[in-house]
């Protein structure tokens, strides 16, 4: 079976073809953010991850949580090079469509993604901010050269499970490589190397992540062990 995730009318994310399942914390070293391991997950041709944030069994769906679950799509289905603003920079440009997850992978030895930007013609600032854009998990951020050229990285088909220890939270669903998400109306998104899929139930942009898990104060039910090292 293929590589995909189909979203269920007011219930889980329906994941297939043996995707790789990993939980990420999002932690904070020498002044950059990175990806540390969590948990181990169990690897599955074909699972179903939870979308309400009620699940006992998070990060999978346990069959009846969501019951009173509205997971109506809410979010603008047009192609991000039409929804991104363009940004210019002395070196670089940059496509910013303003959907935030606030993974912080934006901010780099105190300097934004946008600071960078406008130092672009410097060749360290540029480097850190091809890393600043190419990291974050939303897909918010695209940078380019003059003449056009993405720079962007070649990601694995893969799906991370976020956690947010430094603000104590439980965050979205980064799903990477180029997986096809389906909508519960059968419309494909625009197939994108980064998106984060909301699973706290309460993104006003569903099916992605908008940050309100942040407000919401949202941890998922295995519990307080999620942000302890393995
Ligand atoms: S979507 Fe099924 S328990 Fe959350």
């Amino acid at each position: 079976m293929d590589m995909g995730i189909r979203i269920t009318e007011d219930g889980p994310y329906i994941v297939t073809g043996g995707v790789p399942i990993y939980e990420k914390r999002i932690v904070k070293r020498d002044g950059v953010y990175v990806w540390e391991d969590g948990r181990e997950l169990p690897q599955a041709e074909v699972y179903a991850l939870c979308r309400c944030g009620k699940s006992g069994n998070a990060p999978f769906c346990d069959g009846t949580s969501h019951k009173r679950f509205k997971g109506k799509e809410t979010a603008d289905r047009r192609p991000y090079g039409e929804r991104a603003e363009k940004l210019e920079g002395p070196g670089m440009d940059m496509l910013d469509d303003v959907r935030c997850g606030k993974a912080m992978f934006c901010h780099r030895h105190g300097k934004s993604t946008w600071e960078l930007l406008k130092q672009s013609d410097d060749p360290d600032a540029r480097n850190e901010l091809i890393r600043a854009a190419c990291e974050c998990p939303a897909g918010r951020t695209v940078v380019m050269d003059k003449d056009g050229t993405v720079r962007e990285d070649r990601l694995e088909p893969a799906i991370y499970i976020v956690q947010d220890p430094e603000r104590n939270v439980s965050s979205g669903i980064y799903v990477m490589g180029g997986i096809p998400i389906t909508s519960a109306d059968g419309e494909v998104y625009e197939v994108r190397n980064r998106v984060l899929l909301c699973r706290c139930g309460a993104s006003r942009n569903k099916p992605f992540c908008d940050a309100t898990h942040i407000n919401a104060m949202y941890k998922d039910t295995r519990g307080g062990s999620i942000f302890r090292k393995k």
